[in-house]
């Protein structure tokens, strides 16, 4: 199909953010020819350089590879797509403020193609949108003959590559069978169950996934709240409870709530798909919720271990991005409690071994926080060190010299990477997830 005489380039990706550049790196690992359209011209540049906007594994060598090879491109031209059968829409549908997703950056990468595409061509949703976004989009290229089709993305940041590559299922939406057969040849070197179904179906499947995924985490949320009232082992109650294989230990792990750039996008905008059907989905609402509170219990923790008031308290923050393995701060539960913290009169020295100092990144944190070279820079004088991501180095940190340059004694791990045996003999006192404060 590489070689095909009619196809210059086997897809054509729309949006070289997260999921659209991992996308199409996985499609050069399976030996295709793949174009990428962004409207950020800088961004381009770079791409045709081989430098990637984010750190993800493997995305910047398999870029490379394809452009040695000739069997990538990337270009702000989006008429590239007259030459290829499949399109894929990977642009964001960002958080509108009433909760919904806005769709306007899959209307605009419409309108960019819709007079290129050629017959038969299949133009495919990856962005996750809601339902009926695939009628929208047949609607405005209704006078064309071409097919739309859903195709929802379940890879992780940190992970991309390998989620898209070896994953739990690809589901397709469609509904033609020419559609979901020139959107399935792509997948032909990948080893996955395939669900075939109509876009409608596709689009909810893609955000009951998160739903669930939200649900489940807080769900394990709400165990270290009781866990702390009952006096209860959060650990050993998770492990009792994950290990039934109908529950499952992934995604069962407590933390200061979950973040992201999507989590918490999609389950408002689940919330108002649901209500635009007239119909309360009071399981999502209830995680939502629980994941506030869960933020406000983290911060009333840490208030209350450093006694109470934290005007003029210095405060050590081991991690910035929202979870380990990514560079990315957007929407990441770590940097609200930093403000949060902040916000009552704390100071902060943030560490985090792979986010940037970017002026980007700077200005998602409050003035009184500061972003710092090492873990022993953020200690410095703090009376107390949050952990606020799962970084694996933060278990192994030299605790000795952290105890020395600190000004007090309490380390909250907000994440349960540290031993709190390690953490008691070099002299801490060490408080968990569902360790009572006081
Ligand atoms: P992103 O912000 O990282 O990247 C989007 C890219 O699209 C940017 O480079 C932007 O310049 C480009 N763009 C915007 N409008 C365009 C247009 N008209 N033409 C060409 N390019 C355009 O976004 P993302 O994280 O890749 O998310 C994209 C979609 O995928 C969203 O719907 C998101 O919910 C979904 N999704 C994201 C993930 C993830 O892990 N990030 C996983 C699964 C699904
Ligand atoms: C999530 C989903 O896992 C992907 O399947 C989906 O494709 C993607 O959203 C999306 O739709 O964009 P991602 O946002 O990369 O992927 O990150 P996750 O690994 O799911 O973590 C999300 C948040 O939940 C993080 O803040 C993380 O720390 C938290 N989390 C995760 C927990 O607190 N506990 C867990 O057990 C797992």
């Amino acid at each position: 199909m590489a070689n095909s005489e009619h196809t210059s380039w086997d897809v054509v990706i729309i949006g070289a953010g997260y999921v659209g550049l991992s996308t199409a790196c996985s499609f050069v690992s399976l030996g295709l020819r793949v174009a990428s359209v962004d409207v950020d011209s800088e961004r381009v540049q770079h791409l045709r350089n081989g430098v990637a906007p984010f750190q993800e594994p493997n995305v910047e060598q398999l870029m490379r590879r394809g452009l040695t090879e000739e069997r990538l491109l990337f270009t702000d031209d989006p008429s590239v797509v007259a030459d290829t059968d499949v399109v894929f829409l990977a642009v964001p549908t960002p958080r509108s403020a009433d909760g919904s997703a806005d769709i306007s950056y899959i209307q605009r990468a419409v309108a960019s193609i819709s007079d290129h595409l050629r017959d038969g061509a299949v133009v495919v949703n990856k962005s996750t949108v809601p339902v009926g976004t695939a009628d929208q989009v047949a609607e405005l290229l209704a006078d064309k003959p071409v097919h739309v089709a859903s195709n929802p993305e379940f890879l992780r940041e940190g992970s991309a590559v390998m989620d898209f590559l070896y994953p739990d299922r690809i589901v397709v939406g469609a509904q033609s069978e020419v559609a979901v057969r020139k959107v399935l040849r792509l997948f032909d070197g990948v080893d996955a169950d395939r669900i075939i179904t109509d876009t409608r179906s596709a689009e909810l499947i893609k955000y009951a996934a998160n739903g669930f995924l939200s649900a489940k985490i807080s769900f394990a949320n709400e165990l270290s709240a009781l866990c702390e009232q009952a006096g209860a082992n959060l650990d050993d109650v998770l492990e009792g409870v994950g290990s039934d294989r109908r529950i499952g230990h992934k995604f069962l792990a407590a933390g200061p709530g979950w973040g992201g750039s999507c989590f918490p996008k999609d389950t408002l905008a689940l919330l108002s798909i649901s209500e635009g059907f007239d119909y309360e989905f009071d399981l999502i609402r209830a995680a939502v919720n629980v994941n506030r509170r869960q933020y406000e219990r983290m911060l009333d923790k840490i208030i209350a271990v450093v006694g109470g008031d934290l005007d003029g308290v210095h405060l050590a923050a081991f991690g910035l991005t929202f979870k380990a393995g990514t560079d990315d701060m957007r929407d990441s539960p770590a940097v609200q409690i930093i403000n949060g913290l902040c916000d009552r009169g704390a100071t902060v020295g943030a560490y985090d071994p792979a986010a940037p100092q970017t002026p980007l990144n700077r200005r998602l944190l409050h003035d009184n926080a500061r972003m710092v070279e090492t873990p022993y820079d953020a200690a410095c004088d703090a009376v107390a060190a949050v952990v606020l991501t799962e970084w694996p180095m933060f278990a192994s940190m030299e605790w000795g010299t952290l105890r020395t340059v600190m000004a007090g004694d309490a380390l909250i791990d907000l994440r349960s990477v540290i031993s709190p045996t390690l953490a008691t003999g070099a002299g801490f006192r060490y408080i968990g997830l569902s360790t009572p404060a006081g």
